[in-house]
């Protein structure tokens, strides 16, 4: 059994994992961590990590980048790895957490989705076998609530199809302003906003004659629950070092 701490077990994303933790024999949360102490858990719950005396094998983060500090020392004095989900880290946060990774085993993924990073993985393979004939276009889909656009994932995607590609691409936001034809270099991005959609990313390779399409739909947030759950358990046993979803990806596959 793979002991858990949940660091924000109290948030929209530690309950999801709490609930999906409850139905998985294979692991369990041995604590929780919020500054939010309203809800009933069914495991103690402390407002700061350093309280908990007990032992864990995984610590997941998804709360607040202000807590970085407490979790990663948490983490270094009793030997723990940790799965750091919670996004908006400055560049300071991304070094100390780097640095970190040095004595203890550090998860980090924006996107914590198996599916999105399975879906980044087959679009780097395209574009390698792709490249030069192909036009990419990557569309992505939100609610109308959200502020950012296009997504970070949207983004992401765009990030790993470039440095695939021999070539560097040039991203193209808006095809409003502009009145000429679309370079081969190009890696076209667009949003659509609109309803409830939780998250759609569609990637296009547009060639002479043909058109292959790899997307993904996410129905809820529980597909990033589900994602940080397996990199729990990918994580047991891992020495010390920087660890992410491609790394999960490639050795699942
Ligand atoms: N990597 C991914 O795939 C992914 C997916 C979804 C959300 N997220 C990120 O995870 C984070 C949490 O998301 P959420 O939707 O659950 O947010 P949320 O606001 O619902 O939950 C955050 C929880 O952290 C707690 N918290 C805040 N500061 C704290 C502190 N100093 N000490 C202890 N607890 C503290 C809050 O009380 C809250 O319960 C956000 O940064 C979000 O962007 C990442």
């Amino acid at each position: 059994m793979i002991k858990l701490i949940m660091n924000g077990c109290n948030g929209k994303m530690g309950q999801v994992i709490s609930r999906l933790a409850e139905e998985d024999s294979e692991v369990e949360i041995v604590a929780g961590v919020d500054i939010n102490t309203q809800i009933k858990n069914t495991y103690p719950v402390y407002t700061s990590i350093d309280e908990f005396d007990g032992e864990a094998d995984v610590v997941i983060d998804f709360s607040h980048p202000s807590c970085l500090n407490n979790v990663l020392n948490y983490c270094k004095r009793t030997k723990t790895a940790v799965i750091l989900a919670t996004t908006g880290f400055s560049a300071d946060d991304k070094a100390n957490f780097e640095a970190a990774s040095k004595e203890i085993p550090v998860f980090f993924s924006a996107n914590m989705s198996l599916g999105i990073n399975l879906l980044i993985s087959l679009a780097k393979q395209a574009a390698k076998l792709l490249e030069g004939n192909f036009d990419i276009e990557i569309v992505e889909r939100h609610h109308n609530k959200k502020l950012d656009a296009p997504s970070g994932t949207a983004l992401a995607i765009a990030d790993a199809i470039d440095e695939t590609l021999s070539y560097p691409a040039e991203y193209v936001f808006d095809r409003h302003n502009v009145r000429r034809q679309r370079k081969s270099t190009e890696i076209g991005i667009s949003a659509v906003r609109g309803g409830t959609i939780v998250g759609d990313h569609e990637v296009i390779f547009a060639g002479n004659d043909e058109v292959i399409e790899l997307s993904h739909h996410a129905a809820s947030k529980e597909v990033f629950a589900v994602g940080a759950i397996k990199a729990a358990k990918f994580m047991c046993g891992k020495s010390a070092g920087m660890y992410n979803m491609d790394m999960l990806v490639a050795e699942t596959i």
